[in-house]
């Protein structure tokens, strides 16, 4: 049993942790999700297991969150924006060509990373991307860059074909990504909520969707501010389908479905 309290200090602490703000109704969902945790610690209620959670320097504070974030993605989701990310990557390669950078801000298992390296790809576009997630369970899975089959077949042959190698044998019914792709691509590790980011150059593209749905409104106030500061002026800051929350702010203006673009200064 998940009781009121023990759910309340489950919700407090997500939020501390990651900024994720848990609603009421998501008591079950956090009950079949941590069951699993209680019992790979052979602990048998709740509360001892949060009270291990929040030990000092308890390793199993990443699992926690790891276990309460939802990491739904796929290739190409939302393709207008790639669509925009083409344009933008076929001007850079005919201007000059310096590497266009671009960070996936949330980036789950990897998928919306690699399709912005396969867009600058085909527009022969030299890329610097970053691509980063809270969760150091999908960010194994997406530096791994391997996925099955069936992840990939809405891609169509040529891009599979360009962008992937084929597992045979023990690898049978798996794909990898192309060393032309990962060569331009880093994963780390990063709360988007924490105080501190390492990075210092500007962007020239940011993604940011689907992952500020689980922020409340002054979470996804600060992060549009940062937003500003890291990207170059010009640069894109692109959000999921139901976001909208650069809208609004001064250095943004609107530049076609869920795209903004920096405004000069
Ligand atoms: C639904 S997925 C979105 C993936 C991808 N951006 C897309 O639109 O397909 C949300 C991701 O946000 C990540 N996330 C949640 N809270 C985060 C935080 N505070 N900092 C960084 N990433 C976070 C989750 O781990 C998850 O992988």
């Amino acid at each position: 049993m998940l009781n009121e309290r023990d759910f309340g200090r489950v919700r407090h602490m997500i939020d501390e942790y990651a900024g994720i703000k848990l609603s009421a109704q998501k008591r079950n969902m956090v009950y079949n999700r941590l069951l699993r945790r209680l019992r790979a610690h052979g602990v048998s209620n709740f509360g001892d297991y949060l009270d291990l959670v929040q030990a000092d320097a308890s390793a199993e504070r990443q699992a926690f969150v790891n276990a309460l974030t939802t990491n739904l993605t796929a290739f190409f989701r939302e393709p207008h924006h790639f669509e925009l990310l083409a344009t933008v990557a076929a001007d850079r390669a005919r201007k000059g060509n310096a590497p266009l950078r671009v960070w996936s801000s949330a980036c789950s298992t990897g998928e919306e990373a690699w399709s912005i390296a396969m867009v600058l790809r085909e527009a022969g576009c030299a890329g610097d991307i970053r691509a980063s997630d809270i969760d150091s369970e999908v960010l194994r899975t997406a530096s791994a860059g391997v996925y099955r089959n069936e992840r990939v077949t809405d891609l169509g042959p040529s891009r599979l074909k360009k962008h992937f190698l084929r597992g045979t044998g023990a690898n049978e019914g798996l794909v990898s990504i192309r060393p032309e792709l990962r060569a331009m691509t880093r994963f780390f590790q990063l709360n988007l909520q924490s105080p501190a980011w390492p990075q210092q150059e500007r962007y020239d593209v940011i993604f940011c969707r689907n992952v500020v749905i689980y922020f409340d409104r002054e979470g996804q106030r600060r992060l549009v501010a940062r937003f500003a500061d890291m990207l170059a002026p010009g640069g894109l800051l692109m959000v999921g389908h139901s976001e909208s929350f650069p809208a609004g702010h001064p250095a943004f203006r609107s530049c076609g479905r869920t795209a903004y673009e920096r405004v000069a200064h």
